[in-house]
């Protein structure tokens, strides 16, 4: 019950790999294996990913930049929405970016990305030197649930050779419901999902993931096997420790893999469905009440609001 999961041929890595690949298969996001890990958070796997992005946008140019560092090389620019958690921004400081080539990009009347604003600073960053790279979108913000426009992000993304994130954190799950899965369109562009089962699934702490189209990323910037750990029966895929920060890695995959194994797909897309619709109901009977006033449209299991009684109002205490 207390393996190392870095790596080796035993349950904690098998499960570990059935867990992530279902977590893939549950929210549609395409899967190869190696393509992702479990982490203790959104907050790690931003980092897997923003560190992975990073090098890919170094090696385009030609440059290894676990070698270099960033030393002598143009800045590089990422853009994420008003409304991101501030994982993004801390990935971005700890790993040498520099919150100052963090853009934030305004948000629209039902807080996402405002597509065009995204296009406007991506033309003033490259008219300025600065290299854009990197495009993180929220599938379920943390404030309002709001998600933006993932298959505009994409193409945008795509266009101007940025690598495309999404912070699915709390949200990814909702794709299971029928009304709002159309909100997810664009989200199996991505070239890394981070999603935490410890959030809408209910998985205890810790357990989050990081997903990617490609496997080679995140092993090409993190893979060190020094030679104490060098292990010929490897396999094809490596160790997990390979594709990530920690060597000595926990078992989480039990927790996560029980949980799927028990709720099924089925009951899973109950849990979803049913969390929704409350979400809903709350937001009607808020739009109906006097005293409450909706902040947000409530699109995925939230629904934010405030106590605005009429009392306070200027006009009432005037009249
Ligand atoms: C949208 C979103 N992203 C990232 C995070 C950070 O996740 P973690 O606390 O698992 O590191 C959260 C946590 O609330 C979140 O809601």
């Amino acid at each position: 019950m207390n393996p190392s999961c870095a790596g080796g041929d035993h349950a904690g890595v098998l499960l570990e790999r059935t867990a992530v690949r279902w977590l893939a298969e549950l929210v549609g996001f395409p899967h190869r294996p190696g393509a992702g890990l479990l982490t203790s958070g959104a907050s790690m796997a931003t980092v897997v990913a923003l560190a992975t992005a990073r090098h890919q946008a170094f090696r385009d140019q030609g440059h290894d930049v676990r070698e270099t560092g960033l030393y002598g090389h143009r800045p590089l620019a990422l853009y994420v929405s008003a409304e991101a958690h501030s994982c993004l921004r801390k990935a971005a400081e700890l790993l040498g970016l520099g919150s100052r080539y963090l853009r934030t990009v305004p948000v629209d009347a039902a807080f996402r990305m405002d597509i065009g604003e995204l296009r406007r600073l991506i033309a003033a960053d490259r008219r300025a030197g600065v290299r854009p790279f990197f495009v993180a979108a929220s599938a379920g913000t943390v404030n309002t649930g709001a998600v933006d426009p993932l298959d505009d992000i994409a193409a945008l993304a795509r266009e101007h050779g940025l690598w495309f994130h999404i912070d699915g954190a709390y949200g990814t799950l909702g794709i299971l419901a029928d009304d709002a899965a159309p909100r997810y369109a664009g989200l199996e562009r991505a070239d890394s999902l981070a999603l935490d089962p410890h959030k809408w699934l209910g998985v205890p702490v810790d357990a989050g993931c990081v997903l990617f189209r490609e496997p080679g990323g995140p092993r090409a910037a993190f893979s060190l096997v020094p030679p104490y750990l060098r292990d010929e029966d490897a396999g094809e895929l490596g160790w997990f420790s390979e594709y990530g920060t920690e060597q000595t890695r926990p078992f989480r995959a039990l927790r996560v893999w029980a949980t799927i194994a028990h709720l099924g797909r089925d009951g899973i897309v109950r849990l979803v469905q049913q969390t929704t619709r409350l979400a809903r109901t709350l937001a009607e009977l808020i739009e109906a009440s006097d005293d409450f006033e909706l902040l947000a449209p409530a699109v995925t299991s939230i629904a934010a609001f405030r106590h605005r009684p009429p009392t306070l109002d200027p006009d009432h205490a005037e009249a």
